[in-house]
This record gives C-alpha cells, structure tokens and sequence, in this order.
C-alpha cells in the first residue's frame, strides 16, 4: 500500500516535472522534481517491493553497487559536458535506457525458460519481445548516434538502403512472433541480433546535423520499451514513467520535423527539403553584398532604440555567448532596449539557445520566441545576426523551389538595418544561399562570433 503510494507520488511528480520543463525559467526545478520523484520510486521499490509469496528484493549489494556506479558516472559526465556536445550526451544514455528495455526482456523470457511453473500467455511473450526488439534498436541506434555526433562514426549509405531495412523490420516482427509462440531460445536471440543491426542500419545514413530530430525518436523509443517493461512487472511508475518519456519524445520529434518544414519521413530517409517544393531549382541568388566596419555597426547600435540578436549554430561553435551577453549589458546601459529572438530551430538542438543564453546568464524575459518577436521587427532599429542563417532566410516566405520553403523563419528583413556576422559568405546547414545578405538593408560583419563580438564591445565603449 505504501509502495502504490510512494508510485503515485513519483508519477505526479513526472507530470509536474514535465510541465515545468517547459519554461527556461522553471526548467532546473522541474528538472529536481522529477529526480525526486525517482529517487523515491527508486528506493521505495528496492526497501518495500515484495513478490507473490512476500519476499523482498535480493541482491542488494548487486542493486547498490549499479546505483553508485550509475550515479558518479551520470554526474561527472553531465557536469564536464560541453554545451555542444549535449546531443551526443544524451543519445548515449537514453542508449543506456535502451539498454536496459532489453535486458528486462532477456531476463524475463530466461524466467520462463527456466520455470515450467512460470508458463506465460502468448500476450505476456508478445511485450516481452516487444520491449526487447524496441530496446535494441533504441540501444544501437543510440551509439551509431553517439558515434556519429562525436566524430567517430561518418554516415554510410549503400543502394537500397530503404527497402533492406523494411525488409529486414519485416522479418523481425515475423520471428518474433515465432519467438513468442514457439519459446524457442534461438529465435529469441536472433531476432535480438537482428533488431540489433536493423538499430545500426536505421541510424547510418541519417545525415549528422539530423541527428538531434533522430535522437528524440529513439527516445521515444526508449520510453514505449520502458513502459513494456512497467506492463511485464505490473509496475505502475515504470509505465507512467515510460509513457510520458514515449508521448514526450514523439512530440518533441514532430515539433522539430514542424519548425523545419519536414516530414518525419524525409528526415530519416535523409536529405533536407522534401515534397514537391524541393522538387523545383532554388532561385540564383544575384546582387552585391554591403559589408559594415565594427566602428559603423558600433555606432548605429549604440545610437538605436531597439536592438534585436538573433542567435544561430554559429554562436554557439564560437561560444560566444558571453561577449553578446555582455553586450546586451553595454546598449543597455546606453538606454538601448535589448532582445534576443529564439527561432524552435536555431543550433542544432532542441532549445539549444536557451540552454547556450541561459549558461551565460541572459535574463529569461529577453529571450523572445519567433511568434512573439516578429510582428516586433517593423519597429525595431537594428538586428544583429550571430552566425544564424536558414533560420532567417526569406526564401523560406518567397522561393516555392527553395528546400526550406514554408519553414516558418525570423522576419528580421523588416527591421531598419540588420547586421549580419558570420565569417564568409558560406551556406549555412541546409546548403543554401541566402537572399537576406544581398538586400539594399543588410550589411555583413565578417569574422568569427567571439572576436567580432568583443571588437563590437571594445568599439562601443570606445564611443563614450
Ligand atoms: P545555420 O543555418 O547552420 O547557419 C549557421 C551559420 O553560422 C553558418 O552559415 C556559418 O557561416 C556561421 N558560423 C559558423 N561558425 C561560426 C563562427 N565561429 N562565427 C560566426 N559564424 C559562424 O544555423 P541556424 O540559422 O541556427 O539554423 C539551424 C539549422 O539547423 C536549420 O536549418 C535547422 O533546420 C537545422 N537543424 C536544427 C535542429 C535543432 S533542433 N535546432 C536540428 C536539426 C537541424 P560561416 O561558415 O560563413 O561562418
């Protein structure tokens, strides 16, 4: 009684963790209290949980040798992590939890071969292999993931890549359940090792900076496997827990397919655009570009009323969100009103610039979302681009043959000047040019984030 308690705790404190993780403001406390709520769950389970016959767990020191593993590991990992590197970090351990999905299957599936008196319903073996298949392909596709990320794996694709792997799905779910009818051992383990490489062949070819949409669908993944696992041992934190993780990752995979304008499918089949608008050739871009010294873009930001920085992938390559962190502080001081406009997109990851400003200590009310802050362009003097590029690409609006075409992006052509830095006139993750650079109202601040950033600052304290 007192564990169903401790559970129903737990679960609720998931559901509030979740809806706290959902402002940058509350993100650290929601965080806490979904933490607590494990912990509890945690050992709740391992002091009061008892089986049919009423004994308690056994092999504590096992139980608690892992638990202190697990949790110096987790902690030194996650506090040595470079902000880039987050999604590489993440994929590695929702591997982990993949992991763990399918050890539970094997473990279960061993209890009933090695207990006639166990014998199970064709639907208990079905969630048993279920979890296991799901877990595996969440296990290995998060390493390839990892792998990919870090540098050490490159994408690989072969010819009919597509139809191997649906083939090879087929044949999983077909041996499964020959697996699950039959209690056949060597079944079992094959279609293990199959669900094992159809992780690695899934995964491959997925073009790197795809990754974190990816990432998010194994998470997904790692949940539904987790909450086969709740049903296995009629455990009510273990299924609330994992559905919450599969819901919350399929959401978060179909709001990023969204804000990028790409189906699911075109993601994972690997090439950005997609449908009948990439179909088409993307406009030429033709026009000259204006380039701007630090001293001219120091003055016409620090005489503006209303500056808006736009943060892109290439700010946080420079980690410079300290110097534009300090900058904000300088136009401030100057009287300048200072916002940032947070594209869903910008960066690599979900919330990157968030989590990037919020290392620097940017005020939460600054950070402004891209629904927000557009109708704010029209009245605002400059916008300062930082190594930021699709996501303010007007031919998102205007080009039908453009890749990006019906991204919702940043209208920040419709400010009085926009500045925009980066240090060449390079394509940005979608490989496309940008009209925004050759308009009469952009001039272009060339050079890497930080130095261009901190020379802006020395020059405006300069000006007095
Ligand atoms: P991008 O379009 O990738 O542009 C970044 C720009 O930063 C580049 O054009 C690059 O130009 C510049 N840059 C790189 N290093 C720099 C440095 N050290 N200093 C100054 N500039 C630097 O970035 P974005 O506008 O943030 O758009 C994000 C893209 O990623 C979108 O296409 C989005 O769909 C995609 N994506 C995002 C996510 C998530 S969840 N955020 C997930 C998957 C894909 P130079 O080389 O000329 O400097």
């Amino acid at each position: 009684m007192l564990l169903q308690l401790i559970y129903l705790v737990a679960s609720v404190t998931f559901i509030i963790g979740l809806k706290f993780l959902g402002n940058p403001a509350t993100a650290r406390k929601g965080n806490l209290i979904a933490a607590f709520g494990m912990t509890i769950a945690i050992f709740g389970t391992i002091f009061l949980y008892t089986d049919v016959d009423g004994n308690h767990l056994k092999n504590l020191p096992f139980i608690f040798g892992g638990l202190v593993v697990g949790t110096v590991v987790g902690w030194f990992a996650a506090k040595k992590v470079q902000m880039t590197a987050m999604p590489e970090m993440v994929s590695l351990f929702n591997g982990m939890g993949g992991a763990c999905a399918m050890l539970i299957s094997v473990i279960e599936f061993q209890h009933i071969q090695h207990n006639p008196a166990a014998a199970s319903s064709l639907g208990h073996l079905i969630i048993i292999i279920l979890g296991m298949i799901i877990g595996s392909i969440s296990f290995s596709g998060s390493i390839v993931a990892w792998g990919k990320l870090s540098g050490n794996f490159k994408d690989h694709s072969f010819g009919m890549q597509q139809v191997i792997n649906i083939g090879l799905l087929l044949v999983i779910l077909v041996l499964g359940y020959m697996a699950a009818s039959t209690q056949e051992p060597l079944w079992f383990y094959l279609v293990l090792s199959l669900a094992l490489l159809y992780g690695v062949l899934f995964v491959m070819p997925i073009g790197g900076a795809d990754m974190p949409v990816v990432i998010s669908l194994l998470n997904s993944f790692t949940g539904v496997a987790a909450a086969f696992g709740g049903f296995l041992y009629d455990n009510k934190v273990m299924l609330v827990g994992g559905i919450l993780v599969g819901s919350a990752g399929t959401l978060l995979t179909i709001v990023m397919c969204n804000a990028m304008n790409r189906s699911l499918l075109n993601v994972l089949i690997g090439n950005f655009g997609g449908g009948a608008a990439a179909s088409g050739e993307a406009r030429s871009v033709t026009g000259s570009v204006k380039e701007v010294s630090t001293s001219d873009a120091a003055i016409l930001m620090k005489y503006a009323k209303k500056v808006v920085i736009v943060p892109g992938y290439g700010l946080a390559v420079a980690q410079a969100q300290h110097v534009v962190h300090e900058l904000e502080h300088l136009l401030e001081s100057e009287g300048v009103v200072v916002k940032y406009a947070i594209h869903p997109v910008a960066g690599r990851m979900p919330g990157h610039m968030n989590v990037l400003l919020a290392e620097s200590n940017v005020s939460y009310d600054k950070l402004v979302e891209m629904e927000e802050i557009n109708p704010e362009f029209t009245t605002t003097d400059v916008v300062l681009v930082v190594g930021a590029n699709d996501v303010v690409n007007p031919a998102a609006k205007t080009d039908p043959a453009s890749p990006i075409y019906g991204m919702p992006i940043l209208d920040v052509e419709n400010a009085q000047h926009v500045i925009v830095n980066k240090r060449s006139m390079k394509a940005g993750y979608a490989g496309i040019e940008n009209e925004l650079f050759f308009r009469p109202k952009t001039s272009m601040l060339f050079g890497d984030a930080k130095k261009a950033l901190t020379d802006l600052v020395s020059e405006i304290k300069s000006l007095g």
